[in-house]
């Protein structure tokens, strides 16, 4: 069923879990997705980011996402990720989309602020949820740039919550989207000090590369919805070459379970590691 961010997140809260929200592409990935979902009974978050909308268009992509979240036997949410441009978050919105996500975390705190709330304003015609990010996520969405990690100072934190009374805040902690280049190291503090002072739940992007540990101490920290991208479409990559370069008469159709397949169990890990599985 399609559910909002919100009540996904609060039972989240309330059962001590975490919530996986995971980076969508085309039919294949969605397939996947919801059937790691709906096998190990876990809510889920599905979410299209903005920067991928040039090779999946979002008037289809965003119309598959949320019929599979309807026909769903578990709650999904469906999501834009970081979205940057107003049109584009305009348009989820108008599609049906429970919740967005806006980037301004490259702005300046007083300029993410006030952008941040004319996407609040918006979202709150459409009973939809926001995400926002303070500090900087390392790496890039499409691993197009190397941006280095800033991490959320707690007053900003403060600041910026009560000046838009966001949904959820995405924070930098250490995290960095894409592959890490050494063994990512999480300040697991400073997650506390940030959520003693947030009353939102808590965002971790760059989901991918992080051990099971490290997850599960976020959790407690106070994270509770995770990104997750990269994981799942190189195990995509992975699976399909191996199928090709196995079996040289490989099918159309052969190839395209493989990879529903490799979502699917990239999804069903990350949601055993989040513990959030049995609670739908
Ligand atoms: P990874 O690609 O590192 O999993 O990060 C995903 C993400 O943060 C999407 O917003
Ligand atoms: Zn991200
Ligand atoms: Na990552």
């Amino acid at each position: 069923a399609l559910v909002t961010l919100k009540q996904i997140l609060q039972e989240a809260d309330q059962s001590g879990y975490g919530v996986g929200s995971f980076n969508v592409v085309n039919m294949e990935t969605i397939i996947g997705t919801i059937k790691a979902a709906e096998e190990t009974r876990s809510p889920i978050i599905m979410q299209a980011a903005q920067v991928r909308l040039k090779h999946s268009p979002l008037h289809l992509l965003g119309p598959m996402m949320l019929e599979a979240a309807k026909r769903a036997l578990v709650p999904v949410a469906v999501h834009l990720d970081h979205g940057t441009d107003l049109a584009v978050i305009k348009q989820a919105l108008d599609l049906g989309f429970t919740s967005v996500m806006f980037d301004g975390s490259h702005l300046p705190l007083e300029k993410n602020i006030a952008e941040t709330l004319k996407v609040v304003k918006l979202a709150r015609n459409y009973g939809a949820s926001v995400e926002a990010e303070i500090g900087r996520v390392g790496g890039s969405e499409d691993n197009s740039e190397d941006i280095e990690m800033v991490t959320t100072q707690v007053c900003d934190a403060q600041q910026f919550y009560e000046g838009t009374g966001v949904d959820a805040l995405a924070i930098a902690i250490g995290n960095v989207h894409g592959i890490y280049k050494s063994k990512p190291r999480l300040q697991f503090q400073r997650i506390r000090e940030i959520d003693g002072v947030v009353a939102a739940p808590l965002v971790l992007h760059g989901g991918s590369g992080i051990t099971v540990d490290d997850f599960r101490q976020c959790i407690q920290c106070g994270i509770k919805k995770i990104n997750v991208q990269t994981a799942t479409l190189t195990n995509i990559v992975e699976q399909v070459k191996q199928l090709l370069q196995l079996n040289k008469q490989v099918d159309y159709f052969t190839y395209h379970h493989s990879i529903i397949d490799a979502a699917y169990v990239s999804v069903k890990h990350h949601i055993e590691a989040f513990q959030s599985n049995n609670h739908a």
